[in-house]
């Protein structure tokens, strides 16, 4: 069943906010490279009839390719347009499913594509089973899955009334991207990698997921998730498997779902006295955040990883708003060699740089001879830009939605990924205590500065 590629996908929320910023386009882009051939039905409780549905499309699309500054696909977009039709209705209405089951048809194998909020996922998934089109259909659930691990497995246990586990996908956007699908590719179709992959060589991790815009009109969404729910226990958690985990016994799905289990398994829950907390100065007075709001838009954590391969290797961790720049860069930094030689006594360590975003790309930090008399090291950056070389990504949920209609669910979190990266960010959520305050355009607060030991951060390569 999991193989069984969709007939039709459906879109609930395709009015929504999501959609037009990121689903719409993604389907164009799927339209017009022939990788989306099937219907497409659009649920919403909207005033649009299917011309107006199709002319908010036009408009997401429009608005999406003039942002990347490129030409839109007239005949794409059409034929976008003429396979998409609107089933609207308000989702508690049992009705709308009998006129989605209508509209489906009595054989057809569904892709129901969830981009609405949590709380309607219950609702929904039964509404689909009271019409009989959950024994013919795959669930696709955008995130957050729960609010904690109590949250999601109760979210689970109403999903799995109707749905079996290989036709739930979780989405989780980070794994749509292809710079984070890489780091599998760089650690196991290589050799030169992995040897230094472990506690022998490797001393510490450092990860950051920096943004340099605010809020913004977010402010509600965000101030009920904070910083830790926001992107560490998906997004941030998915790439530390990525970058952590064995290798995986094969390279089918499942068997590197277990690989990334098997990791976070191994993962401390956070110890309280290893986190700082941020907020920046001016979040107050963001509409939607509440006046005695103590949400983080900044965390810094240090984890710690039991296993045979990782043991006494920290990884440190930050993520948050109105920061410097908008990355998302990972350094592992060596041990050093065991005897200081040329004159090497206190100089920085070799690095291995992995940058996930904006631009995908990595560098080995190493030391050379500097030109001329002596044999004095340098720093030479030996560096690769992927876009340069091998042009660009496709956008994540292009990626997503692919996989979501031929069923491979390699790049959805499984559930027992979810539930793991809840107990390991447990014990910071909701502290109820007030953030430490940061000026927006800079690096969090001030101990977040040199959580990694009193060197600090590895400096970053613009920053
Ligand atoms: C989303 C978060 O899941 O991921 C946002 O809700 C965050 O707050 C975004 O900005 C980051 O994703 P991307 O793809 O823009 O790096």
């Amino acid at each position: 069943m999991t193989e069984k590629h969709g007939d039709v996908l459906v879109l609930f929320g395709i009015t929504g906010d999501l959609a037009k910023k990121m689903i719409i386009p993604a389907l164009y882009h799927l339209v017009a490279r022939g990788e989306l051939t099937v219907p497409v039905i659009g649920v919403a409780l909207t005033d649009y009839d299917d011309d107006g549905l199709r002319a908010h499309m036009a408009d997401s699309v429009r608005a999406a390719e003039a942002a990347a500054g490129t030409e839109v696909d007239e005949d794409a977009l059409a034929r976008l347009q003429k396979s998409t039709r609107l089933v609207a209705g308000n989702y508690s209405d049992p009705a709308i499913f009998g006129r989605l089951a209508d509209a489906i048809g009595p054989d057809a194998f569904a892709v129901h594509y969830l981009a609405v909020p949590p709380s309607l996922f219950g609702t929904v998934a039964d509404g689909l089973a009271g019409v009989g089109l959950h024994t013919r259909s795959r669930l696709v659930v955008e995130k957050p899955f729960g609010r904690d691990l109590e949250s999601a497995r109760a979210l689970q246990a109403k999903l799995a009334e109707n749905y079996p586990e290989d036709r739930i996908f979780r989405v989780d956007h980070f794994l749509g991207k292809e710079p984070v699908e890489d780091l599998l590719i760089l650690r196991f179709a290589n050799t030169l990698l992995e040897p230094l992959w472990s506690r022998s060589w490797i001393d510490r991790f450092e990860i950051t997921m920096a943004e340099d815009f605010d809020v913004a009109d977010r402010g509600s969404f965000y101030d009920a998730v904070g910083t830790v729910r926001d992107v560490v226990q998906n997004h941030l958690l998915q790439v530390m498997a990525y970058l952590l985990m064995d290798a995986p016994l094969t390279d089918a799905a499942d068997d590197q779902r277990d690989a990334k289990s098997r990791l976070l398994r191994a993962v401390r829950a956070l110890d309280p006295a290893e986190v700082v907390r941020g907020r920046y100065d001016g979040y107050l007075g963001t509409p939607g955040v509440k006046d005695d709001s103590t949400t983080e838009t900044f965390v810094a954590a240090t984890f710690h990883v039991d296993d045979w391969r990782w043991a006494g290797v920290p990884v440190h961790l930050r993520a948050g708003k109105a920061l410097p720049e908008t990355l998302l860069d990972i350094v592992a930094v060596l041990k050093p060699p065991p005897r200081a030689l040329f004159g090497r006594d206190g100089a920085r360590p070799d690095r291995i740089r992995l940058r996930l975003q904006p631009q995908a790309g990595l560098t080995f930090s190493l030391l050379a001879k500097r030109p001329g008399a002596g044999d004095v090291p340098v720093d030479l950056p030996v560096s690769v830009d992927f876009r340069e070389v091998l042009g660009p990504v496709h956008a994540p949920y292009e990626r997503i939605f692919a996989d979501a209609l031929a069923g491979d669910p390699a790049h959805f979190a499984r559930m027992d990924t979810i539930e793991q990266a809840w107990r390991i960010v447990m014990p910071i959520l909701d502290p109820g205590t007030e953030p430490e305050p940061y000026a927006q355009g800079t690096w969090g607060p001030e101990a977040a500065q040199t959580l990694p030991g009193p060197q600090g951060w590895e400096p970053l390569p613009h920053a």
